[in-house]
C-alpha cells in the first residue's frame, strides 16, 4: 500500500511481547495483534510499528535476531504475519517492520560460522580484533562494561555496542550490505508498508582508538553512515512510497537533516532522544534526577526549528519500549484527575508539533510506569546490569530501586491494560512481567466507555492532523521560550496561525498579559480563561494571521 501523503500520518508502536496474548503463554503475539485491529483502525492512527517479530533467543525481547527470515514461533507464524498485514490494509491500517542490522545475535548462523574459522567469509561479517593486552578499545557496551568480548578459538575479541550476545555487524564488507538489502527486499515483497531501523546511525565505525569518554565518538553518524543509507535506499525501498525511520543515538540535527532531506535519498525521518535526557545528571541516565522543563522546551525547540530551516523531517514521541511512561515521566500520575489532565496536554502539547508522531501502546490510555518495588519483577537486560553496576559502586538497594523504578525500560514494556479482568486482560496465562497494579481503572475498555477520557483526546489530536495542513506543514515559531511554567508555541500556515499554550505543572499559573487566548478554540483541556490556566492545562487556539 503505497501511503501518498505520509507526512500527515500517525504512526502506533506495538511493543508485541506486551501487547495482547492469544495462546495464554504469557506473551503477546500475532494473533493478539490482529484481534485488537478494529480498536486500533477507531484510534485512528495510519501506521503500525511492529517491535522485531523474527526469530531470536530473546536476550534483549528480539534487538537480538537469529534468522531474518523467519518469525519468532513465540509470536506466530509467517501466515499470522500475512493475516496481520491483510487485515491491517483492509482497515487503512499499513505495517511497519523493525530492521536491527547494526548486530546479529550471537546465534545467527553468521557469527557461528564466523567462530568457527578466521578464514570463513563470514569472519569478516562481523569485528574481530587481535590484542595483546585487553580489550582492542576502552569503548563501553551501551547495556555496561566493555564493548569487547574474548574469544579463546580465534583469540580475538569482537566488538558489541550493546549486549554481549549482540556482535556488530561490519557494514564496510560489501557482502554485508547485500545480505542486509536481501533481509529487507524480503519484507517488502511480502507486503509491509514501512520500516524502523534499529540504531542505524551506529552502522559506520570509524577509527578504533581508546577514547577519552565511552567511544561514541568512534560510531555514532560514523564516517560512511550517510552514504550506506543511500545505498540501502536505492536498493530496497526506495522508490516504494515506503515510510522509512531511523533510530538516531546521540546524534545531531546537522546530520538528522542530512539523514532526512529528501532529495539526498535517504531516510524519510528520525527519531532523536535528547529531549528525553532532561532527567538525567551530567550525562548519567541511573540517577533519580528529576525533569528539567526548561531543558526539554529549549531541546525540542531546537530540534522543531532547526529540522524545518534544513528541510529535513523528525519523528516526534515521548514514549517508546526503552523509555518510562510519559505520565508518570514529564506528567503527574499522583492521583486520578492529575494523571488524566497532564496525560491529555502532554499529547496536545506534543501532537501539535512538527513531524510525525509516534504514539507508544498504551500511552492513548495514559498508562502509568508500574513502579515496581522489587528487583525480581525486572526482566530487562539493561536493568539488570544497571541493578549489578549501582550494587558495585555501593548504592543501598532502596535507593538503586527508586533509581529503575523511574528509568528502566520495562516501565513501558508491562502489558497492556485492555481490561478490569485477570492480568488486565492480555493473557489468560502468567505475564512473562507484572501487569501494573491499576489496570483496574486505567484500562482500554474503561476509557473507550468515557467520552472524557484521554483516549479520546488522542483520538482527536490524530483526526486534526488529518484535516488540517497547518500542523502537518506550518511553520513553528517558539513563544514564552522563559516561561517557568507553560510551553508555548505557534505555527503559521498560509493566512492562519495556531497557538498552542500548555501548563506543564500542577499549579494553577497566570498567562502572561502579552499572550492573547482569543480565537478558535480548536481543543481545550482543563480550566482556563484570559487571565489564568488550570494545572496541567492546554489550549489550541485559531486566529487569522494579521
Ligand atoms: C534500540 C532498541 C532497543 C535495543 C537496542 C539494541 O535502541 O530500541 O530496545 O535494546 O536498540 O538493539
Amino acid at each position: 500500500m503505497v501511503q501518498k501523503d505520509w507526512k500527515k500520518s500517525v504512526v502506533y508502536q506495538i511493543y508485541v511481547k506486551s501487547f495482547n496474548d492469544t495462546t495464554g503463554n504469557g506473551e503477546g503475539d500475532l494473533q493478539g495483534i490482529i484481534e485488537k485491529l478494529d480498536y486500533l483502525a477507531y484510534l485512528g492512527v495510519d501506521y503500525l510499528w511492529l517491535t522485531p517479530i523474527y526469530d531470536s533467543p530473546m536476550n534483549d525481547n528480539g534487538y537480538d535476531i537469529r534468522d531474518y527470515f523467519k518469525v519468532n514461533a513465540r509470536f506466530g507464524n509467517e501466515k499470522d504475519l500475512k493475516t496481520l498485514i491483510k487485515e491491517a490494509h483492509a482497515r487503512q491500517l499499513k505495517i511497519m517492520l523493525d530492521i536491527v542490522v547494526n548486530h546479529t545475535s550471537t546465534e545467527h548462523q553468521w557469527f557461528q560460522e564466523a567462530l568457527k574459522s578466521k578464514e570463513s567469509p563470514y569472519h569478516q561479517f562481523y569485528f574481530f580484533k587481535k590484542s595483546n593486552d585487553g580489550p582492542p578499545t576502552n569503548w563501553e557496551s551501551k547495556f555496561g562494561g566493555n564493548a569487547w568480548q574474548y574469544d579463546s578459538k580465534s583469540d580475538e575479541y569482537y566488538l558489541h555496542l550493546f549486549d554481549v550476545t549482540q556482535a556488530d555487524l561490519n557494514w564496510d564488507n560489501p557482502e554485508v550490505r547485500q545480505e542486509v538489502f536481501k533481509i529487507v527486499n524480503h519484507w517488502i515483497d511480502l507486503g509491509v508498508d514501512g520500516f524502523r531501523f534499529d540504531v542505524i546511525n551506529l552502522i559506520s565505525k570509524g577509527a578504533f582508538k581508546n577514547s577519552t569518554a565511552i567511544g561514541k565518538e568512534f560510531y555514532t553518524d560514523g564516517p560512511r553512515v550517510h552514504e550506506f543509507l543511500h545505498e540501502l535506499n536505492r536498493e530496497t525501498f526506495g522508490d516504494k512510497g515506503m515510510m522509512t525511520v531511523g533510530e538516531m543515538s546521540s546524534t545531531s540535527l546537522e546530520h538528522c537533516i542530512k539523514y532526512t532531506r529528501e532529495a539526498r535519498q535517504e531516510l524519510s525521518s528520525v527519531f532523536n532522544f535528547h529531549h528525553l535526557k532532561v532527567d538525567y545528571k551530567d550525562g548519567e541516565k541511573w540517577t533519580n534526577q528529576k525533569f528539567d522543563l526548561q531543558q526539554l522546551k529549549a531541546i525540542l525547540m531546537y530540534w522543531q526549528r532547526g529540522i524545518y530551516e534544513g528541510g529535513g523531517w523528525n519523528a516526534i514521541f515521548w514514549c517508546n519500549h526503552d523509555q518510562p511512561r510519559v505520565v508518570s515521566r514529564f506528567g503527574n500520575d499522583e492521583n486520578e484527575e492529575m494523571r488524566q489532565t497532564s496525560a491529555k496536554t502532554l499529547a496536545i502539547a506534543l501532537h501539535m508539533l512538527q513531524g510525525t508522531p509516534y504514539i507508544y501502546q498504551g500511552e492513548e490510555i495514559g498508562m502509568t510506569d508500574p513502579h515496581f518495588t522489587s528487583i525480581h519483577q525486572y526482566r530487562d537486560v539493561e536493568s539488570l546490569n544497571a541493578y549489578e553496576m549501582m550494587k558495585r559502586k555501593g548504592y543501598e538497594e532502596s535507593e538503586i530501586l527508586t533509581i529503575l523504578s523511574q528509568k528502566s525500560r520495562d516501565n513501558s514494556r508491562t502489558p497492556m491494560q485492555w481490561d478490569s479482568s485477570n492480568h488486565a486482560g492480555f493473557t489468560t496465562g502468567k505475564p512473562w512481567i507484572d501487569v501494573a497494579s491499576n489496570y483496574h481503572t486505567i484500562n482500554a475498555e474503561a476509557a473507550l466507555a468515557d467520552e472524557s477520557s484521554i483516549f479520546y483526546t488522542y483520538r482527536t489530536l490524530i483526526q486534526l492532523r488529518h484535516e488540517h495542513d497547518i500542523i502537518t506543514y506550518g511553520d513553528i515559531v517558539p513563544r514564552y521560550m522563559d516561561h517557568p511554567a507553560l510551553f508555548v508555541y505557534e505555527r503559521h500556515y498560509k493566512d492562519e496561525v495556531w497557538l498552542i499554550v500548555a501548563n506543564m505543572t500542577s499549579e494553577v499559573v497566570e498567562l502572561p498579559n502579552t499572550l492573547d487566548i482569543k480565537g478558535r478554540r480548536v481543543i481545550q483541556n482543563g480550566t482556563i480563561n484570559e487571565y489564568e490556566i488550570g494545572a496541567y492545562g492546554a489550549i489550541v487556539v485559531a486566529k487569522e494571521k494579521e
